[in-house]
Formats: structure tokens, C-alpha cells, sequence
């Protein structure tokens, strides 16, 4: 396809979220349209071993993909990879009618963001809550909203074991700190990882910040802060699909993408708790709670209200076409 349009693709493409935001994609020009592959040098082999949010990620860069092909007269036809040799091939075929009908969703792009600070105590209301519960279709995914504490309170104590699993384990926390950027000069430079800034943490540099999350930040003093963070939660959205196969991790992904524009249109909130879903055997324990045993909840989400953070890097086209 022509370079403008296909820079125009990645760009918007890249600004979806992923796993400490190692941002594993490269994406290839084809003649009818773009591939976008998995990068596995950007995985995350502790926190991920299936790489299934790897390509959840994957997901939610596919679909930023498609709201700005929209944009551009496109619609797109998409083949899902079979294995992890191929990436995921995306045909774009320009729209038949002569208007131009964007995905209304295109303009939340570059505002949406995972906001990690505490919430405020305003519920969602219903109206709300239905948007949000109709912000995708995809075959084989499905979301439990549990809004209010009273509907989510036999949740957290899963939270917590996840929370208490993970930082208990050395490799863990070696992973998670190797993509955090201590600095907003590191942050600029790599234009990936982890920003202390977006998580509510001071300016650091890497000798200090390391020495501070090995020895200061343990899985009690976690916990503590996820049940304060989970007081003030005016709800929690899980994202359920009923295989544990790529092409469902990539619906997944595409689910999650538009729940989380959807969300940021209508003002809301939106962060991850992901610890019960990445450990297997509390993954199985929350899908016994929610009643869903034959079924794999991927991806647990806090909403609600509150301001915004500073926002994450990404790195430039350059860096990501293959
Ligand atoms: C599959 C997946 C898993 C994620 N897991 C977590 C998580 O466990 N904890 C967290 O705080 N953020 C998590 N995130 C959010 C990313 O860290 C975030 O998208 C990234 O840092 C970029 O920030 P942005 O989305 O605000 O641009 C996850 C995102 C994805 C797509």
C-alpha cells in the first residue's frame, strides 16, 4: 500500500496499550495492505509464559489499525494467524459507498490511556455501565461487569493472592523492573517501558530505583496499596473468552481496545489488575468464583472516575516496520 497511508496506520496502530509496554509488533507494507507481526524479543517470559498478552496487545493494536483505516475509506478484511510463524494479515479493501464513515471511536486514540492513580467514590451509572457492556462484538469474547464494591468484594481476595504470588517471586520483579524507566530522560530515550511518572512514582535513577523496588516495594506493602486503590474502584470488567487459542487472545485484545476508546469517550477511568488472570492457579479459582470454570478470564480491569496521568511513551515508525 502507499507509505502515507500505511504510516498513518502504524501510527495510530502503536498507540494501543501492551504488557509493561514492551510494544511487541513490527509491522510489514504488503501491496493490498499490512502484517502486523509478533516481536518476541519484547516478550515477557515470566509474566507471560503462553504469550497470550503478547498477543492480546497484538489485539488492541489491530484494532486501533482498523478505526484508522475507517478513517481513511478502508474497510478491512482480516486473516488470523494459525501459529506463532505468522503474524496477523490485514486487506484492506477501500468502502463502496462514496461518503467517508469513520469509526466514531478514531478521535479517543491518542487520549485513551491506562490510569493507575486512585479513583473517586462516584459510581457509574447504569447508562454508562450499558455502553461500556456493548462497546464490541467479537465472536467468542464476552465481559462480567461487577459494578460496586458489594459485587466485586469476593474478587479482591484473588486479587490479592496474584498480587502476593508475583512479588514473592525474585524472577517477577527482576522482569517487571527491567522495563521500568526511572527517569523522564529514560522514558524519552527508550520510549518504552514502564514510566515511574505514570505510575505515581518520583523521579529516580536506575541504581536507586532498583535498590528501592527490591528492597522496599514487597508484596505486603503491594497489597496495601491495591486494597486502598480497590476501596475507592467503582467497578471491575472482565474480559472472558471461551478458548485459550491466539486467534481468541487477539479478539480479546480487539475487545478490550474499543472498551477502553469507549470508555475514555464517555469520561471513565480504566486500569489493570491483571494478577489473578496471569497466575494459573488463581486464574482458575476466579473463573470457580465468577462461575465460568470451562471458560478463561484474560483480563481484569478497575474503572471509575478520576483526572489524568502523564501519558506513556511509544516508539517511532522507524523502529517498528519490518
Ligand atoms: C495485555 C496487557 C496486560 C497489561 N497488564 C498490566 C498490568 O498487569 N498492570 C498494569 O498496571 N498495567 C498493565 N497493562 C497496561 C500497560 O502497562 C500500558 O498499556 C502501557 O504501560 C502503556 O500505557 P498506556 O496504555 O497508558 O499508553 C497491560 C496492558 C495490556 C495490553
Amino acid at each position: 500500500m502507499n507509505t502515507k497511508d500505511f504510516n498513518f496506520l502504524v501510527e495510530f496502530a502503536t498507540k494501543a496499550p501492551s504488557g509493561h509496554n514492551t510494544q511487541p509488533w513490527k509491522f510489514e507494507n504488503i501491496q493490498d495492505g499490512v502484517i502486523i507481526h509478533p516481536d518476541f524479543t519484547r516478550a515477557l517470559p515470566v509474566v507471560d509464559g503462553d504469550n497470550h498478552a503478547l498477543y492480546i496487545s497484538l489485539g488492541c493494536a489491530l484494532e486501533n489499525l482498523v478505526i484508522a483505516a475507517s478513517q481513511k475509506g478502508y474497510d478491512c478484511e482480516i486473516e488470523y494467524p494459525t501459529n506463532s510463524d505468522n503474524g496477523i494479515t490485514v486487506k484492506l479493501k477501500t468502502h463502496v459507498t462514496d461518503k467517508l464513515i469513520g469509526d466514531e471511536l478514531f478521535d479517543f486514540i491518542p487520549i485513551r490511556q491506562v490510569t493507575r492513580i486512585k479513583y473517586s467514590d462516584i459510581n457509574v451509572n447504569e447508562t454508562e455501565l450499558d455502553i461500556l457492556r456493548t462497546s464490541f462484538n467479537f465472536e467468542g469474547v464476552s465481559i462480567i461487569l461487577l459494578n460496586g464494591k458489594v459485587n466485586f468484594e469476593n474478587v479482591i481476595p484473588l486479587i490479592i493472592e496474584g498480587n502476593n504470588l508475583q512479588f514473592q517471586n525474585k524472577k517477577f520483579v527482576n522482569e517487571l523492573t527491567s522495563w521500568f524507566r526511572y527517569s523522564k530522560h529514560e522514558a524519552e530515550n527508550k520510549k518504552d517501558g514502564l514510566w515511574t511518572a505514570a505510575m505515581e512514582l518520583p523521579n529516580m535513577g536506575r541504581f536507586i530505583g532498583n535498590f528501592v523496588m527490591k528492597n522496599f516495594v514487597t508484596a505486603k506493602s503491594e497489597a496495601k496499596r491495591l486494597n486502598d486503590i480497590l476501596q475507592n474502584t467503582a467497578g471491575i470488567a472482565i474480559f472472558v473468552c471461551e478458548k485459550n487459542d491466539i486467534t481468541s487472545w487477539i479478539n480479546v485484545g480487539r475487545a478490550f481496545q474499543r472498551f477502553g476508546l469507549t470508555a475514555t469517550k464517555v469520561g471513565i477511568c480504566h486500569a489493570h489488575l491483571n494478577m489473578p488472570c496471569e497466575e494459573i492457579e488463581v486464574r482458575h479459582k476466579l473463573a470457580k468464583a465468577l462461575r465460568i470454570e470451562n471458560k478463561h478470564p484474560l483480563l481484569l480491569i478497575r474503572f471509575g472516575y478520576a483526572g489524568k496521568m502523564p501519558y506513556s511513551y511509544r516508539r517511532s515508525i522507524k523502529d517498528v516496520i519490518v
